[in-house]
């Protein structure tokens, strides 16, 4: 029967991601109407639960946008940088590279600033960006998942702010997973998905989207439909989605942003992701030849980008990928891009460890000695 041979492999990959049981279930549950009565008995305590764990920042509407995290980032770049304007896109790896393509592609004027990989956004670099290119809206990533790094937010909104810029985040793999400071960095939009650090499957877009971007988009021209902020807030304001919703992601939806609210509780899931870094950090030292890719003070709590010793390759991270197939779990031998660039600079390529969502530390304790095992089998 067709199914049969599907693998049930625990995912440490950094999305999709491993779901409960819960979710899982929640799949089974009733398809509804999105027009229908039924509708608001799920979005009303989905945007409510969302809006939670945002921190309620005041001024902002959560919307649901059919697609993934990438719709979110092109419907933000659609509708809030104007024929006249410049967009500044910063990147510390493979997503940021994304937003400064979808603006380009979208035909806007765009500039992008990159730092390495590896590394957070320098504050003096992008001060000096700002200054030459004086740019009116500027992207960033908050949690870069090519790379393990997560910026400081904060200070890099308020430096856009201080020159007369606005900010808009990619969040997309750290949202569910740690505080979004939504209310302290004051973005045009704050954006992000299901299927990362909320548990769920992949299938929604999710934005926050301020007062401040709403009236901005107004003198937008060519904002699209379905990457027209506009159209999409004044659905969500009833809390329905503009377009049809995949309604089994809608239950599980529901069922799951409960869960992290009134069970888990949203500070839990927050100091849970903490505590795997810390595993995954401490698992490191016991690694010889191995270290932490990312910056020191920027790493994530959502996954870990690891070093390789000089003796690995890409070739055999694809082989520690099937002897951990083989052991039940999918690892992640790195972002492809960004590991060919490594092997052509002559330096040994990076792996990464999902530890969002669901994922519980004894879960990733138990991974990592397993990969360990597998990865000290290479010498
Ligand atoms: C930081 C970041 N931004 C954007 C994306 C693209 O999101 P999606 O795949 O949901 O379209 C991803 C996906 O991994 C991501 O990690």
């Amino acid at each position: 029967m067709i199914g049969d041979d599907f693998a049930e492999l625990k995912l440490f990959i950094t999305g999709p991601i491993l779901l409960r049981e819960e979710v899982r279930k929640a799949g089974l549950l009733p398809e509804f109407g999105h027009r229908d009565s039924e509708n608001p008995k799920r979005f009303g305590p989905i945007m409510e639960n969302l809006m939670t764990i945002a921190g309620n920042p005041e001024g902002y509407i959560p919307v649901i946008f059919n697609g993934s995290g990438t719709n979110v980032l092109e419907s933000s770049v659609r509708s809030l940088v104007a024929d006249s304007e410049k967009v500044l896109n910063v990147s510390v790896g493979a997503f940021g590279d994304l937003y400064h393509q979808l603006a380009v592609l979208n035909g806007k004027n765009a500039v992008q600033l990159k730092f390495s990989y590896g590394r957070a956004v320098d504050l003096d670099k992008l001060d000096a960006a700002l200054r030459d290119h004086k740019p009116d809206v500027v992207t960033f990533t908050h949690n870069e998942t090519s790379t393990g790094v997560t910026n400081d937010v904060v200070a890099i909104c308020e430096m856009i702010r201080a020159h007369g810029a606005k900010p808009i985040i990619d969040a997309v793999s750290i949202f569910g997973g740690a505080p979004a400071m939504i209310s302290e960095c004051r973005p045009l939009m704050y954006c992000t998905s299901t299927q990362k650090s909320l548990g769920l499957p992949a299938g929604y877009g999710i934005g926050f989207i301020s007062d401040e971007a709403l009236e901005k988009a107004e003198s937008v021209q060519n904002r699209g439909y379905t990457t027209d902020i506009i159209g999409q807030a004044a659905k969500a304001r009833i809390n329905q989605t503009l377009t049809t919703p995949n309604g089994t992601l809608a239950n599980q939806l529901c069922v799951q942003l409960d869960y992290i609210v009134n069970d888990e509780t949203v500070d839990g899931r927050f100091k849970r992701h903490e505590e795997m870094r810390a595993i995954a950090h401490k698992w490191v030292e016991s690694m010889d030849g191995y270290g932490l890719f990312a910056q020191e003070g920027y790493r994530s709590p959502s996954m870990t980008a690891f070093k390789t010793p000089a003796h690995m390759s890409i070739a055999r991270l694809k082989e520690v990928k099937e002897l951990m197939r083989g052991h039940g779990y999918l690892f992640d031998p790195g972002y492809g891009k960004i590991n060919k660039e490594l092997e052509e600079l002559g330096e040994s390529p990076i792996f990464r460890v999902g530890h969002m969502g669901d994922i519980m530390p004894g879960m990733l304790a138990e991974y990592l000695e397993v990969l360990g095992g597998v990865l000290k089998s290479f010498k």
